[in-house]
């Protein structure tokens, strides 16, 4: 096994490809026929997807592909045009973005979007308090059940943030963060809500070479502590092929390949569309 823990991908009978270890779970996301226009613009046209339970997925495709506007399908900022998209088996078709995130999908967004004049550890309650039921009744009244349950979001957003070793910032103001902290707190706002399924739109976006190389070691272990799955959206071809284990190539809406990172390196039409390019911005 590599240094982030990859596993053998072992093809399903739906023409889709999961880590070996999740053979025998059910996938947390399976999308079929999944579509959207606008106006006349197939932005996400038939996709026909499958990630495994503990499965770390990559994303990824041209500047306007539909790279977002997939997770905006997936979380409901979008409905869907045409297909579906089970989550853990359970059709989401008719939920809202809450529910969507209290059946297990939570995201970070392109461009970061903290409560930037509240604090830290504030960031991470709000996700927890988006997870838990409390009682208006209980939190206006200030009944005891309120402080244990108080007392309780404090300890876990503080355990939360030490995953990233931020825990010593939990009074900061969000805002007053350097610009990769911001990011890490995003990813713990989101994994306050207790997800199985991770959304990241590139997360490595504006970071440098090393805390990129932090930013993978990070994700490798969100998933093997809490045992998630995790798709993410990233131009960064040193984090995809490090630590994805299946990737999803689109083009024009549409998916062009689906692989193993060195199936998707050695695809000619992935070549041809994307990483050739990526190449040349790199070199010039
Ligand atoms: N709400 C919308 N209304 C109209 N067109 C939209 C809407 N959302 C997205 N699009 C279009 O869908 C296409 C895909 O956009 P999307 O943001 O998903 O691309 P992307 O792959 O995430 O690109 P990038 O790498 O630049 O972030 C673009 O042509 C975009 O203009
Ligand atoms: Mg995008």
């Amino acid at each position: 096994m590599s240094k982030h823990q990859k596993d053998k991908m072992v093809p399903l009978p739906s023409d889709a490809i999961i880590p070996e270890r999740d053979i025998d779970s059910m996938p947390v996301l399976e999308c079929r026929h999944l579509g959207i226009e606008f106006g006349g613009l197939k932005a996400v046209d038939d996709l026909n997807f499958t990630i495994g339970k503990t499965e770390i997925a990559g994303l990824i495709g041209p500047n306007g592909a539909g790279k977002t506007t997939v997770f905006n399908l997936l979380t409901k900022v979008y409905t869907p045009t045409t297909g579906t998209i089970l989550l853990n088996g359970v059709d989401t078709s008719g939920k809202n973005t809450v529910q969507i995130n209290k059946m297990g999908i939570a995201r970070t967004f392109q461009n970061i979007r903290l409560f930037s004049s509240l604090s830290v550890e504030d960031n991470v309650k709000i996700g927890l308090h988006n997870h838990e039921r409390y009682s208006t009744a209980s939190g206006i009244l200030r009944l005891p059940s309120y402080w244990k349950k108080e007392k309780a979001a404090h300890e876990r957003a503080l355990e939360l943030l030490s995953l990233f070793d931020m825990q010593d910032m939990a009074d900061y103001k969000a805002g007053s963060l350097p610009y990769g902290a911001q990011r890490r707190l995003e990813i713990v706002r989101a994994l306050a809500t207790d997800p199985r399924l991770l959304l990241l739109d590139e997360p490595a976006a504006g970071m440098n070479p090393a805390e990129t190389e932090e930013l993978m070691e990070n994700i490798v272990k969100i998933r093997d502590t809490f045992h998630i799955a995790v798709l993410l959206i990233e131009h960064d071809m040193n984090l995809v092929m490090g630590i994805c284990e299946g990737i999803c190539v689109l083009n024009f809406g549409k998916i062009i390949a689906k692989g193993t990172p060195e199936e998707i390196q050695a695809n000619p039409a992935v070549i041809e569309a994307y990483l050739g390019n990526k190449k040349e911005d790199k070199d010039a």
